[in-house]
């Protein structure tokens, strides 16, 4: 909600881990001003909401770019995701009950990205390894710490996102190799965040002009500021319908067979 200066005053419900990155984001951003925390943990939202001035609360009810031009014209054929590297381990992202584990915390923002770059998924198989890549064996959680999903789209494309989970420290290797009838292409994804490869005879080489959690959260301002909700990027509907996906793979590992995927 803007007020009479035009600066947006935003809560956050949640302050955990990734809470503490919204909050730099937010501090760094003059248009917006973080003015309320919410955490059932009370003691969280006071430590989140510490140096902003920041109300908190416990319950959330009392708070109140650019790959399409290249490929245009074209038919994407194949894509191949990777999202392998270390994470946070929180009690919940451990329990698959309460997580949905690496296959819903992280295979999803590929899930997303396939959906996003190539249409919409037709069907989902599903493989989990049985090797513990970020564990030892002693510790708990039930997770699986490497999977594959393969996706058929509804264009025809084929996509295998690989999902790992790795020992704090080990590299990273983050990214969506594209390839399409007249384009080859590789997008780098964190820290760097390019675009390379060759399209159309033509050679693409870019880098994204700012960090996108930054640039996530300024569209979001800017939808609020402008009372557009058709601004905000990621829709409810659109986030529902790469949660239909997640939920088909996750049924797939389950049946070990394809799944259809109804996303209504
Ligand atoms: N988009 C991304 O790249 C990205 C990255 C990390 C986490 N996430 C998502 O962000 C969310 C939070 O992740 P995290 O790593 O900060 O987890 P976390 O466990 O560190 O923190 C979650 C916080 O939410 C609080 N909480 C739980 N239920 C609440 C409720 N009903 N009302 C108020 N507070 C409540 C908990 O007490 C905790 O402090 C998760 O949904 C996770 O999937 C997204």
């Amino acid at each position: 909600m803007a007020d009479n200066t035009g600066t947006i005053r935003m809560g956050m419900i949640g302050a955990g881990w990734i809470a503490q990155d919204h909050k730099r984001v937010l501090g760094s951003l003059a248009e917006a001003e973080l003015v309320a925390v919410c955490d059932l943990d009370n003691e969280r939202a006071e430590a989140l909401a510490s140096g902003t001035g920041a109300r908190t609360y416990q319950d959330w009810l009392d708070l109140l770019d650019d790959l399409a031009p290249l490929l245009a014209g074209q038919q994407i054929g194949l894509l191949l995701g990777t999202s392998i590297g270390p994470t946070q381990s929180r009690p919940w992202f451990v329990d698959m009950r309460a997580g949905g584990g690496n296959l819903l915390e992280r295979g999803s923002h590929h899930l997303d990205l396939a959906r996003t770059v190539a249409g919409e998924v037709a069907s989902v198989q599903t493989a989990a390894g049985r090797v513990r890549l970020a564990r030892s064996g002693g510790e708990g959680g039930d997770i699986d710490d490497a999977l594959t999903m393969m996706l058929e789209l509804t264009s025809g494309a084929l996509a295998t996102i690989v999902v790992g989970w790795t020992k704090p420290g080990q590299p990273g290797h983050y990214g969506l190799d594209i390839v399409a009838s007249d384009a080859t292409l590789r997008l780098a994804l964190d820290p760097d965040f390019t675009l390379t490869g060759v399209s159309a005879g033509q050679p693409v080489d870019k880098r994204a002009a700012s960090q996108p959690m930054e640039r996530s959260m300024s569209r979001f301002l800017r939808a609020v500021r402008e009372r557009d909700p058709a601004a905000v990027v990621c829709t409810p509907p659109d986030a529902a319908a790469t949660l239909a996906v997640a939920i088909a793979a996750e049924r797939a590992l389950e049946v070990s067979r394809a799944v259809p995927v109804y996303a209504s």
